[in-house]
């Protein structure tokens, strides 16, 4: 089914920018909004593709800080769209044995309350799943998510249990949204956008981006099979020197 993928090494964690749902639909003469309603039976296939290859963790980017900006019909379309979506679905992601997260400002007055409960009803209902984890970013962006590690990280050094001179990298990472978390491996962006948007700006430091002309309703588990299949044939270095056997020797001449 995956013959593309070496499934003894797939990513631990996959995050995806599910972009292009409006041109999709404008494609079709249809409103924006139906072009997301035709991405929810992807993000499912994608999330039962990436459990079968055995990813451990899957982040999908929902709606940005920046999404407000969008016509309030929009905006309000998604916010209700949300709150279907989580009631329709996650009685069948908890049956998989999946654990759903939420990162992002779920406490912005913008939110709406029965969205804000079904988040914390689905987070609450799953808790004991580990056989993956489902992460959405909603109301989410890496800037905000930084601020509010810097903010939590200044209430500890007011508060007299952090020395300044103790912060480190680590200290950031552990007040972030969801500290246990490992950094995603592979970013995966649909709609042939070659920009994060806000997206895990602290996370991706070094995870291997893979753009795909792909719009986000027409993706797929077999999809996300190729863009693993060509995460697989990179090297990482993390900063390293390429491998002695990539590089010729020096001439002397
Ligand atoms: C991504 O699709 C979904 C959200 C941002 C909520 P878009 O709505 O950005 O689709 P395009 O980029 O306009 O085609
Ligand atoms: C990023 O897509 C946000 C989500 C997919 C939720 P956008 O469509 O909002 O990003 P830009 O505006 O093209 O950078
Ligand atoms: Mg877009």
């Amino acid at each position: 089914m995956y013959d593309n993928v070496d499934l003894t090494r797939v990513p631990q964690h996959v995050a995806i920018i599910m972009d292009g749902n409006g041109r999709w639909a404008n494609a079709r003469g249809l409103h924006r909004t139906q072009g997301h309603a035709a991405g929810e039976p992807a993000l499912f296939d994608v999330i039962a593709g990436a459990r079968e290859m055995g990813v451990k963790w899957l982040t999908a980017y929902t709606f940005s800080t920046e999404n407000w900006s969008r016509d309030a019909f929009e905006v309000e379309f998604l916010m209700k769209f949300n709150v279907d979506l989580l009631e329709r679905r996650r009685d069948e992601l908890h049956a998989d044995g999946i654990r759903i997260h939420f990162i992002g400002d779920r406490d912005d007055p913008r939110v709406p309350d029965d969205l804000r409960d079904r988040i914390a009803g689905a987070e609450a209902l799953t808790v004991n799943n580990d056989v993956m984890h489902m992460v959405f970013a909603f109301n989410y962006g890496g800037r905000a998510e930084v601020v509010h590690a810097i903010n939590k990280i200044a209430e500890k050094v007011a508060g007299g249990t952090l020395a300044p001179g103790d912060i480190d990298a680590v200290t950031v990472a552990h007040n972030l949204y969801l500290p246990d978390c490992p950094d995603p491996d592979l970013v995966i962006r649909t709609s042939g956008e070659l920009r994060t948007s806000n997206y895990l700006l602290w996370e991706a430091a070094y995870s291997e981006y893979v753009f795909t002309p792909v719009l986000w309703p027409d993706f797929d588990r077999h999809t996300l099979a190729d863009c693993i299949a060509e995460y697989q044939a990179r090297h990482r270095r993390f900063g390293g020197a390429v491998d002695a056997s990539d590089q010729s020797a020096p001439t002397t001449e």
